[in-house]
């Protein structure tokens, strides 16, 4: 037996930071149990030198035993505090990683947004609506006779052809896609009684190809007033009204002798759009005139009595002129960041 004790004051440090240094180095709790074995269990240098408390010789016992002692109540200490540390850790993240911040704005769906068209429309029907004109509205496939015989076209009128009308087969069906929203006109005279005051937004068809200028598929609103005494000044009075309404208190308007079957006088209308872009000019706005007498008569009024003034206008055409549209495209491709420049008033 040597005289110095083999489990030295050095080799009982030695293992101890040995088995701190595995211990500290451990992440998690995972990797701390897993080093477990080499820091302080079997594996581990303190346990080979108390291994070794056995063999050595008596006189050195008392001292190697507190020695070794002393490292391994350190050494557990320093485990369970690391565990716990370590534990502590897991368990806050694993909440902040379950946490909700109730304060945070939800994911919303992005929100569609109305057609500037309905949006137009409701517009304008709420102009007519503020004058205390009735809403009308008729069928979109629709009798020949009221798109176009009522309204005094004759059978071979040319404005039939004009009107580049989708016939809806068969033939003697006699239907039409209407191809103006007039025909509301004389439904609206045979339905409701007088004197009468009818707005008539609605979608009508025409057989043009689609460019950046026309749609076969386009919308309309007619206006119709039929009471005692009406006459051009009433008419000219209601559109420039209108004309204000939509395009500002500067705009003006201004009636251009035409023709229309079913209205006599006739006139374009055109309006001065101040806020147009590049510049203030007259745009062509729509048709109007007179309800000619023998539309009166096809609806059962007595034009002796009666008279009425109409019009209507393309309610693409507006948008394009008041809102800047350039294209048609825009209007009919269903492109949801196309509407939403108008805003969304759900
Ligand atoms: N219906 C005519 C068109 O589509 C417009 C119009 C309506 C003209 C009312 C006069 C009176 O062209």
């Amino acid at each position: 037996m040597s005289n110095v004790n083999p489990i030295s004051s050095e080799a009982v440090d030695a293992a101890v930071a040995h088995a701190l240094d595995l211990i500290g180095k451990a992440a998690d709790l995972a990797e701390l149990k897993a080093s477990r074995g080499a820091a302080v269990g079997d594996q581990s240098p303190i346990a080979a030198l108390s291994a070794q408390m056995g063999k050595i010789a008596p006189e050195f016992k008392a001292e190697a035993g507190k020695l070794v002692g002393q490292a391994r109540a350190t050494l557990s200490a320093a485990y369970a505090t690391r565990e716990e540390e370590l534990h502590t850790a897991e368990e806050s993240a694993k909440l902040a990683a379950e946490s909700v911040d109730v304060t945070a704005a939800p994911q919303l769906r992005p929100l569609g947004a109305r057609h500037p068209l309905s949006l137009l429309q409701d517009t304008i029907a709420d102009i007519f609506v503020g004058m205390g004109w009735e809403i009308a509205e008729g069928p979109e496939v629709e009798n020949e006779w009221f798109n176009f015989d009522a309204l005094n076209f004759d059978a071979d009128h040319p404005a039939r052809a004009m009107q580049d009308t989708f016939f809806v087969e068969p033939v003697e069906s006699h239907l039409v896609l209407r191809t103006h929203t007039s025909p509301v006109q004389v439904r609206s005279m045979l339905e409701r009684d007088l004197p009468l005051y009818v707005l008539c937004p609605g979608r009508v068809f025409r057989t043009d190809e689609l460019d950046a200028t026309h749609t076969p598929v386009f919308h309309q609103v007619e206006g119709l007033a039929v009471d005692k005494g009406l006459n051009m000044a009433d008419l000219r009075g209601t559109l420039e009204h209108f004309a204000r309404e939509m395009f500002g208190p500067e705009a003006q308007i201004r009636l251009r002798p035409s023709f229309f079957p079913f209205t006599e006088p006739s006139a374009e209308l055109d309006v001065w759009h101040p806020g147009a872009k590049g510049g203030a000019r007259w745009v062509e706005w729509g048709g109007c005139g007179m309800v000619n007498p023998n539309v009166l008569k096809a609806a059962g009024i007595d034009p002796e009595v009666y008279t009425g003034f109409a019009f209507g206008m393309g309610i693409e055409r507006t948008l394009m002129f008041r809102n800047d549209v350039r294209d048609m495209h825009d209007m009919v491709e269903a492109d949801v960041r196309f509407s939403q420049q108008f805003g969304v008033t759900l």
